[in-house]
């Protein structure tokens, strides 16, 4: 692998094109392959056992590619099988969502007072907490899962103005505002799509979208190691595990511009 080696992204489904929109944002001229695991999508509803087990698969696939990172972008798998892919891959420089969300929330927050909102999975295994703590360790974490905010955000209801997402997005966020949280953090690849919404109705927060965060993270870590790609423009490959179809029908969602014809269904596992 080198500088010129692609970045290897993955999520459950296509939620992770936020952090490749993010990616692609501030780092144009990287060459980006990207996998989202559309046949076994959700993750968040599922056990720690078999989403280290899917994440493992799509790791593996990553690899055919000589990678020179690999992108964590889902939210719960890398708040669950993150240390499984660093312990099987020493050599492969692993980036997530978390920690850079975390980081960033910490050292913004006034009140040391963080809501964390995620699948079950994310919130069940704390990751955000453990995170949060070794970069401020007097803050308190706040965590929500919020399940159905996933399929409305698929479903194309996230638009300000429209009351179903209006109303469930104040039933999960209305408790954090009583624990007086001043710093939110999106901790789905989903919910940066549900940031006019909370802003409307949380104007005071700090909002925090993870998939931004891991953009500039991953940037950071790069220029560190002096990893940037030297080539101008890039070239961006998209597979999935399920029809293809189904994710160009929503993708603009998460990247902001279509992907007709652009992806291409893989089998993976
Ligand atoms: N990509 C997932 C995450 O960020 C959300 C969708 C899922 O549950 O798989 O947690």
């Amino acid at each position: 692998m080198d500088k010129n080696s692609y970045i290897g992204v993955f999520d459950s489904g296509i939620g992770g094109l936020t952090v490749v929109k993010g990616i692609l944002d501030l780092l144009p001229n990287e060459n980006i392959v990207y996998f989202g695991d559309t046949a076994h999508v959700p993750y968040g509803t599922r056990s720690r056992r078999q989403i280290t087990q899917y994440v493992l698969d799509d790791v593996r696939f990553l690899r055919q590619y000589d990678i020179k990172a690999v992108v964590i972008a889902c939210n719960t798998a890398d708040s669950t099988a993150r240390e499984t892919v660093i312990d099987k891959y020493p050599d492969l420089p692993v980036y997530g969502v978390v920690h850079p969300a975390s980081r960033k929330a910490a050292a913004l927050t006034k009140n040391n007072r963080i809501g964390v909102i995620a699948t079950k999975a994310t919130a069940n295994s704390r990751a955000y907490d453990r995170a949060i703590a070794s970069y401020n360790p007097r803050a308190q974490v706040f965590s929500e899962g919020c399940p159905l905010l996933v399929p409305l955000v698929e479903n194309g209801r996230f638009q300000k103005g429209d009351i179903v997402p209006e109303t469930v997005v104040q039933e999960y966020l209305d408790p954090l505002a009583a624990k007086g949280i001043d710093t939110l953090i999106l901790g789905c690849t989903h919910f940066p799509l549900l940031t006019d919404i909370i802003r409307e109705h949380y104007p005071d927060l700090t909002i925090i979208s993870s998939s931004g965060a891991a953009a500039e993270n991953l940037r950071e870590g790069l220029e560190e190691a002096d990893m940037l790609s030297d080539s101008p423009g890039g070239e961006h490959k998209y597979f999935v595990s399920d029809d293809a179809a189904l994710v160009e029908d929503i993708a603009h969602y998460f990247m902001g511009s279509a992907l007709n014809d652009r992806v291409q269904q893989v089998t993976v596992g």
